[in-house]
């Protein structure tokens, strides 16, 4: 949601803003604007739609080497040019952009227009520019911080003065921020994305921090004015700049990176030998992992389905009380923290604030967060102190493939670790640590030849309606496809426990519904195929996910999709891929925004 950019440097800004917009247009929006300072004070420009838009909006722009730009994704106010952001005061001269909400947006704006202030658009943000005007005295510093005191919400802000071209400010509270500096330049981003293509050495904000940027670096400062010392860190390598290369998205080009990923997830953390995992980040002891009464996965969308495959596998392998929870309802439901738990906030952005919020509540019962989380400095993860990073590298379509794969792969590897503490012996957590390093070449395997994906395409793009089933591990697995069908292709969909099928959606199977059953080899095929005959029955068109060789699946349905054989326990690395391929494949034919989905934005940092 919302992206930022900001560059004070010896370089014209103009251009740099619209790449680094360009950068982070991925979160999701629908609007953008740019603000530089010229001669004669703020040169805005705002625009509904792409940036493409803007950039056509902005032409050569100015020579300006201070400004910032902004992408928003819509809530106080609708798509507007004058809801776009930057928001200036009204004399013009301060110019704010803003990730967040203003909670207490009414008050203060009451205050304002009392005094007599205009307001030009609906948003909350313009409260701000407005607001540091009212304190603005000749110190942009003092003005930031004393009308910061004022607001209440979450922000994440860059702010301009055109009396003080030699600085932009910034400030963070809950929504992230981050300063990259590099020679003779500085760069301030609601994202390390918009910024790698300037520098890998970064300050992440913290909240209730404002940093005052210049040409030659940044000093932070707290709410009350105190500095604070600095304290850099270097991103990392797999931290690098987001291309599609020879991909006609980003989409496809992350299903593609699946074995690449997945691998790197589990390098240096699987041992063959000692049929075990090694996870630093934990922090954990046999002592303390023998301890653990209990596991909760707390994610949302695609991170639940992963902490859902999860906790099944901790339940087989570990034999520990394992479940997964919609991170958006844990905090309302007042729940019972144990503190013999292990909690996982898994989530790819880090930045998830309904995620954010379950780890807060875990916090405050007293019970332990720990992150399973790809952006790295993130705030989930740097909330959480301790955890696994997922290293998928940027992923940068909405629509979530390969962080799927590899929070996966990070939960097995947490599996196996806890399951050699109790459950298993050192001949079977080899077998499992084969199983597991062997997947990047299943899952190659199946990319390489991934079977009719177009004849299922053909069947789900004009049905009304499409059902994915699966039993056990292939659960989440077809609430994932479902998702992903949902998401990318806008095809009405949903995904259900096969063994529920009859107790409600098999009243919407008619001739020629699609029915795409996730059946790979295990403790539940015969009951399978008593439902695979169910959907036949009424005339549905089965499309089965199944074992190579398996010759009777093969047989039973009307399309069929074999996969590489691997442990049912490991068999969503493989069943979720036709899936995810299918959905690409079907928004392509339907002339999907792929990368961008309508409505859709890739961190949701609103509740
Ligand atoms: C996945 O395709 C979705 N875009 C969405 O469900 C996503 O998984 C969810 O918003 C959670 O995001 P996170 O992993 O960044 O926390």
């Amino acid at each position: 949601m919302c992206g930022i950019i900001a560059y004070i440097g010896d370089k014209p800004a103009t251009p740099r803003l619209i790449e680094g917009l360009r950068r982070v247009e991925y979160r999701g929006y629908d609007s953008a604007g740019v603000a530089v300072l010229g001669e004669d004070g703020i040169w805005l420009r705002k625009s509904t739609g792409r940036v493409e838009e803007l950039s056509r909006l902005v032409g050569e722009g100015t020579k300006s080497t201070v400004g910032m730009a902004h992408t928003r994704w819509a809530t106080h106010g609708g798509v507007t040019v004058q809801n776009a952001h930057p928001h200036l005061d009204v004399t013009g001269r301060i110019a704010v952009v803003h990730n967040g909400i203003i909670e207490n947006m009414h008050e203060l704006k009451a205050k304002l227009q009392a005094e007599g202030t205009v307001f030009r658009s609906e948003t909350d943000t313009e409260i701000l520019p407005h607001l540091i005007r009212h304190y603005y005295e000749g110190d942009p510093l003092k003005a930031v911080l004393r009308a910061l005191e004022d607001v209440r919400g979450t922000y994440g802000i860059g702010v301009l003065f055109a009396d003080h071209p030699d600085m932009i400010i910034a400030a963070r509270n809950g929504s992230p921020l981050v300063i990259g500096l590099g020679e003779g330049e500085t760069v301030l981003g609601s994202d390390p994305q918009a910024i790698v293509a300037h520098t890998r050495r970064v300050i992440y904000l913290d909240d209730r921090e404002v940093a005052v940027l210049t040409r030659q670096g940044c000093q932070v400062h707290k709410l009350d004015g105190r500095k604070v010392a600095q304290r850099q860190q270097v991103l990392d390598q797999d931290w690098g700049l987001a291309e599609k290369g020879q991909f006609q998205n980003f989409m496809l080009k992350e299903i593609y990176e699946q074995p690449e990923s997945i691998r790197r997830c589990l390098s240096g953390r699987i041992q063959i030998d000692d049929g075990n995992a090694k996870l630093g980040g934990l922090n954990m002891s046999p002592r303390e992992l023998v301890a653990v009464g209990g596991v909760v996965n707390l994610g949302c969308g695609t991170s639940y389905h992963a902490g859902m495959v999860g906790a099944m596998a901790l339940e087989h392998l570990a034999r520990v009380p394992a479940r997964a929870e919609i991170a958006s309802e844990f905090r309302y439901r007042h729940p019972i923290v144990s503190r013999e738990s292990v909690y996982f906030a898994v989530s790819q952005s880090g930045e998830t604030a309904d995620t954010l919020g379950a780890v807060e509540e875990v916090t405050l019962k007293g019970g332990q967060c720990m992150g399973i989380v790809n952006v790295v400095g993130s705030t989930i993860a740097r909330n959480c102190g301790q955890g696994v990073y997922v290293h998928s590298g940027p992923e940068v379509a909405v629509a979530s493939t390969k962080a799927f794969t590899s929070q996966m792969s990070a939960l097995m590897a947490f599996t196996l670790m806890l399951a050699r503490t109790r459950n298993l012996s050192l001949e079977q957590g080899q077998q499992v640590a084969r199983a597991l390093l062997d997947i990047p070449n299943r899952v190659q395997e199946y990319l390489d030849a991934p079977g009719p994906i177009d004849e299922v395409v053909a069947s789900v793009i004009h049905a009304r309606y499409v059902l994915f089933l699966g039993r056990a591990f292939s659960y989440p697995v077809a609430l994932e496809g479902a998702l992903k069908l949902k998401e990318v292709a806008y095809v009405p969909c949903e995904g259900y426990p096969a063994g529920e099928m009859k107790h409600g959606p098999i009243a919407m199977l008619e001739k020629g519904t699609p029915v795409i059953f996730l059946a790979p080899t295990d403790a539940h095929r015969e009951k399978a195929i008593s439902n695979m005959k169910e959907v036949q029955a009424r005339g549905a068109n089965l499309i089965v996910v199944h074992n190579a060789g398996d010759a009777e699946m093969a047989s039973i349905a009307n399309v069929s999709i074999p996969i590489p054989v691997v442990p049912a326990y490991l068999t969503p690395f493989l069943t979720v891929l036709p899936l995810q391929l299918l959905a690409y494949r079907a928004g392509l034919a339907l002339g999907r925004d792929i990368d961008k989905p309508r409505n859709l934005a890739k961190s949701v940092t609103v509740e």
